[in-house]
């Protein structure tokens, strides 16, 4: 989309691409999300989440207005770009990176979620790694935060493996019941050391423009 470039950033790696999430990939990639591809158990989404939503078509219509309630807020206290993770040129999951007061403290967060099709085969992996490739490498970010319940294999397992460090604990509600969650953070120093070379990032030139990075 010309007129708003942040909808041309991508990231690649050589297992899948990373493509901003543009209507057109969000009108394919909401059949995953109608078919319930992105549950998993134990439920791994705390609370407000539109995944929740038993109704197919208010699941659709939830999560959309999420996307595009994120796309159009870029503040400096908060700002987040949403990817579609592509495999084989198909919209199978999703990948986002949040600034949290970047300017000041450049720090971002990142979620994701990958169609229960696609699991166990290193993309999950993969996809978090990438947009570590972005936030360190593209925009010059200080620490990366992720947060996932005590009882997310997959999600502690990659945050681990990728070199973050455990920051504590704190206290969520998933389907309104309460759960802990694992919080990781990783800094610019550990990210160095698992530093990948055959991660490429394009267009990036619309984040220096259009985001309040400094
Ligand atoms: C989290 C998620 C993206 C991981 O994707 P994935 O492609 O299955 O993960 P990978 O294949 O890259 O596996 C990464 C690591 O997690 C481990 N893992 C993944 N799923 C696991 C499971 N269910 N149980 C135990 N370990 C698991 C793998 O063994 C691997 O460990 P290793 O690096 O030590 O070998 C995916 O499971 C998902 O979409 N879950 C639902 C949404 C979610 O939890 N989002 C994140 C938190 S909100």
């Amino acid at each position: 989309m010309k007129n708003y470039p942040l909808l041309e950033v991508r990231v690649s790696t050589p297992k899948l691409e990373l493509r901003a999430s543009t209507d057109e990939l969000l009108d394919q990639l909401a059949e995953v999300v109608r078919a319930g591809k992105t549950h998993a158990e134990p439920a791994p989404y705390d609370d407000p989440m539109s995944f929740y939503e038993t109704d197919p078509d208010l699941r659709v219509a939830k999560w959309l207005r999420a996307v595009w309630r994120r796309r159009g807020t870029v503040e400096p206290g908060a700002w987040r770009l949403n990817f579609a993770v592509m495999v084989d040129g198909q919209p199978v999951g999703e990948q986002s990176i949040t600034g949290v007061d970047f300017a000041t403290l450049g720090t971002v967060t990142t979620f994701s979620w990958l169609s229960v099709d696609l699991r166990g085969r290193g993309l999950g992996r993969e996809m978090r790694a990438a947009i570590l490739h972005l936030a360190f490498d593209g925009l010059g970010a200080k620490e990366a935060g992720s947060d996932a319940f005590v009882d997310n294999r997959g999600s502690n397992a990659i945050s681990q493996g990728l070199g973050y460090e455990p920051n504590g604990y704190e206290w969520a509600t998933r389907q309104g019941e309460p759960a802990l969650l694992n919080r990781w953070r990783l800094t610019r120093d550990a990210w160095e050391k698992h530093r990948r070379d055959d991660i490429e990032l394009h267009n990036l030139e619309a984040c220096h423009a259009l985001l309040p990075l400094t």
